[in-house]
């Protein structure tokens, strides 16, 4: 068995972080999305490993994936000249994937229970596709599902008004049926070639697809809220370990400070994660916050909030919360007069003043 990871696409809801690099190397709990499918493949026992890439991020990806050996893995990239769909991803993975059977995990998503059980149950069981599922509050704003009798009858990509709240989960099992029918379907409303729709054609041949409800948590880490959210459920999981340096601060709860970060008269409140090289002074680091590598905090608050590496926040007169900073961002108190806020800031971001 093969797997397939999509990390193609553009990351438009994550602008502007995605303008700059790809929206699966964006850090939870400071480790990029894409490793979280990448360990759950390598701990369900797969080894060969396709990632299809998009021109403008392949180069990152590749740079920071590299050939998979520190996974276990043996990666292939593929370049999706286009984002023209998840089936059209499939179809370009096809001369790597063959005749065999493959898992599809979408690169931006964060599934708790990993695939193992999963990979399990599709080989022991041999439908043509496999499909996740878990009820959702917001179903329009995913592929639907509706089941009759346990059996999946009618698939709809983002339906204005869905017919349940089973939102498909982005990791899907497949025999190799699945690129004719890839082949078969034309393009939906918003251009593309819906693996949604490519299912549905499964089941219009009669071809078995089954369905199994997620246990435990999934995420689409595509909007800022969801990647908050994420970055929350995976802190709610991590071990304490204090391996920098701490100078009168004090750590309370499960909080991870990596060598080389320092923390000088911090206090830091848990779960957390403090990358290496980061140095805090003066501060209050609070529940669900993740400061990337070689972060400066300096005489501020942060709470619930992911920093990318080498940002800095300074002087700030209120907490600073449910905030994602990309990479090399500076914020701080202005020395120079007139007294007034100074901005530099790239396209479609987004600030929020006291
Ligand atoms: O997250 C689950 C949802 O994922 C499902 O409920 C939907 O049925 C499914 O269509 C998909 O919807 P999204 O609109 O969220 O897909 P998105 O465009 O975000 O793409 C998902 C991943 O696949 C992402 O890592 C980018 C990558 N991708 C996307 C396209 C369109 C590619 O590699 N190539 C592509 O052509």
């Amino acid at each position: 068995m093969k797997g397939l990871i999509l990390s193609g696409g553009k990351g438009t809801r994550l602008r502007p972080i995605t303008h700059t690099s790809a929206k699966q190397l964006v850090p939870v709990a400071n480790k990029p999305v894409l490793f979280y499918g990448l360990e759950a493949m390598a701990a369900a026992g797969i080894v060969e490993v396709g990632i299809i890439v998009a021109p403008e991020t392949g180069g990152e990806i590749r740079e920071t994936t590299g050939d998979g050996s520190r996974f276990g893995l043996r990666i292939t990239y593929i370049e999706q000249a286009r984002p023209l769909g998840l089936a059209h991803a499939v179809l370009t993975a096809e001369p790597f994937l063959g005749e065999e059977p493959f898992v599809m995990y979408l690169g931006d998503n964060l599934l708790q229970g990993g695939i193992v059980e999963l990979v399990a149950a599709f080989r022991e069981h041999r439908p043509e596709a496999l499909i996740l599922l878990t009820p959702v509050p917001d179903p329009e704003n995913y592929g639907v599902a509706e089941l009759k009798d346990g059996r999946v009858v009618r698939l709809a990509e983002k339906p204005a008004r869905p017919a349940t709240d089973l939102a498909l989960v982005g990791v899907y099992m497949f025999t190799p049926a699945i690129h004719d029918a890839a082949r078969a379907i034309t393009p939906s409303a918003r251009g593309e070639l819906e693996i949604t729709d490519a299912i549905q054609h499964l089941v219009d041949s009669d071809r078995r697809v089954e369905p199994h409800v997620v246990v435990g948590w999934w995420k689409d880490t595509g909007r800022l809220d969801d990647m908050l959210e994420a970055n929350r459920l995976v802190l709610d999981r991590v071990d304490g370990r204090v391996q920098g340096e701490l100078v009168d601060s004090s750590c309370h709860g499960r909080v991870v400070v990596e060598p080389g970060a320092r923390l000088e008269r911090c206090t830091v409140r848990g779960p957390a994660i403090i990358g290496a090289g980061a140095r805090l002074v003066d501060c209050y680091v609070g529940p669900y916050t993740a400061i990337g590598e070689d972060c400066t905090i300096e005489r501020a608050e942060v709470e619930h909030s992911i920093l990318l590496a080498g940002s800095s926040v300074t002087g700030l007169e209120g907490r600073m919360e449910s905030s994602l900073l990309g990479r090399n961002v500076r914020i701080g108190r202005g020395a120079g007069q007139p007294r007034a806020y100074r901005f530099m800031v790239g396209d479609n971001s987004e600030i929020g003043i006291l």
